[in-house]
C-alpha cells in the first residue's frame, strides 16, 4: 500500500492546514485543485495536480498514476452542489491503488444543517463502495474566534464577533457548543491515517464551553460590554438572524449582493437552529481520548491570543 495522501480542495482553509500537517508526517501529500498553480506549489513545496471534478475517468487515470492511496476532501460545499465530490468518491472507488477516503463533512451532523442534504449523500456515495472510509466530525473551527493564531480559514462571525464586540446568541446561549481549530483537527487527522482500521464516524473537540460562558470571559478580559442579542429558535426558524458588524465582510467575500446576504443569513440561521435546538451532540468516538498525547487549543487560549486575557 502507498503512502500518498491526496488533498482534494487543498488550497483552501482546512486542506491547508492538513498539507502543513501531512507535511511533518511520513506520508506524501498531494493537492488536488480545479486549476495549477505554480506558485502554491513553490510556496509549500507539495505537488498540486489540475483535477476535472466533470470527468470521472480523467479522476480515475490521476488517482492511479500518481498511487494515491487515500483521498482526503476539503472540498468546500457551500453551494450544497455534491456531485463534484461523488464523482471523486466514484472515481477512488474505481481506482485499484486507492483504498480510504475522508469526505468534506468536517461539521455537525444534525439532520436539520443547511448542508445535512449534501453530506448524506457524500456518506450514501461512499456506502456503495468497497473503500475503508469514515466521516469527523469537529465542532465549530476555532479560528473563527482568534487573530493571532495563524490560520488559513476565512473568518466567519458566526454567532459570536469578536473584533465588533458583538454577538447574536442562538436561543439562550447555556447549552454546550464544541470547537477544534483547524490546525489541531489537521493533526488528529494525520494521526487517524496511522490506525489500521477505521470507524464510520469520529467526533473531536478541543473545548466545549457555552456561548454565554465565552461572552463572559471575552467581555471581562477586553473590559467591554458586548452587543448582545438572543435570536429565538422561531426567528431563526424563518431563516433571520441578527446581523453581526463581522457579516459585512463575509457579503464582500460573496460579492456584497443582497442575493448574498440573504443566502448567508439563512445558512447561519440553519446553523443556528441546530445549535439552539441542542443537535449539536459529541458523543464518540472522539479522537480526543484516542490520541491523548496532542494537546490542542482551547477557547481561552485563542482568547489570549487575540491580546484578551
Ligand atoms: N465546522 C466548521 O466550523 C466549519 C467551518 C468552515 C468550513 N467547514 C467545512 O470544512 C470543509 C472545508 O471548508 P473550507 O472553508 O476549508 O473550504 P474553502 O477554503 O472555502 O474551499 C476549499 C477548496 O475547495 C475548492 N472548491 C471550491 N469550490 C469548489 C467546487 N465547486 N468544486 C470543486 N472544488 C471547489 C477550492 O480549491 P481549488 O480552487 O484549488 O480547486 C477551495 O480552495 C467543508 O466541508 C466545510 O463545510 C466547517
Amino acid at each position: 500500500m502507498s503512502h500518498v495522501v491526496a488533498v482534494a480542495g487543498g488550497s483552501g482553509g482546512l486542506g491547508r492546514a492538513l498539507v502543513d500537517a501531512l507535511k511533518k508526517s511520513t506520508y506524501k501529500s498531494i493537492i488536488l485543485a480545479r486549476q495549477v498553480n505554480p506558485s502554491l506549489e513553490n510556496a509549500i513545496g507539495v505537488p498540486v495536480l489540475q483535477a476535472d471534478y466533470s470527468d470521472q475517468d480523467s479522476l480515475v487515470q490521476l488517482l492511479e498514476s500518481h498511487k494515491i492511496d487515500t483521498v482526503i476532501s476539503c472540498i468546500s460545499n457551500y453551494d450544497n452542489s455534491q456531485s463534484t465530490e461523488i464523482n471523486l468518491i466514484e472515481a477512488a472507488e474505481r481506482a485499484s491503488v486507492t483504498h480510504r477516503y475522508i469526505p468534506s463533512i468536517w461539521s455537525g451532523q444534525g439532520k436539520e444543517s443547511p448542508f445535512a442534504a449534501s453530506r448524506l449523500a457524500l456518506l450514501d456515495a461512499l456506502n456503495q463502495t468497497r473503500l475503508e472510509w469514515t466521516a469527523i466530525f469537529p465542532g465549530i473551527f476555532l479560528d473563527f474566534y482568534t487573530l493571532s493564531v495563524p490560520s488559513y480559514t476565512k473568518k466567519s462571525a458566526l454567532a459570536l464577533d469578536i473584533e465588533g464586540n458583538a454577538a447574536a446568541i442562538p436561543g439562550d446561549g447555556t447549552y454546550p457548543v464544541y470547537f477544534t481549530h483547524t490546525a489541531d483537527l489537521a493533526t488528529y487527522t494525520t494521526a487517524l491515517l496511522g490506525l489500521d482500521h477505521w470507524g464510520k464516524k469520529y467526533f473531536v473537540y478541543a473545548d466545549k464551553m457555552t456561548w454565554n460562558e465565552i461572552i463572559a470571559v471575552a467581555e471581562a478580559a477586553k473590559g467591554v460590554k458586548f452587543n448582545v442579542a438572543y435570536d429565538s429558535v422561531e426567528m431563526l426558524k424563518r431563516g433571520e438572524i441578527t446581523e453581526l458588524p463581522g457579516h459585512k465582510a463575509v457579503y464582500e467575500q460573496f460579492f456584497g449582493s443582497e442575493e448574498a446576504k440573504s443566502l448567508f443569513q439563512k445558512v447561519m440561521a440553519g446553523v443556528a437552529v441546530y445549535m439552539a435546538e441542542g443537535q449539536m451532540v459529541y458523543e464518540g468516538p472522539l479522537l480526543n481520548e484516542i490520541f491523548p498525547s496532542i494537546t490542542p487549543l482551547t477557547v481561552r487560549e485563542a482568547l489570549v491570543g487575540n491580546g484578551i486575557v
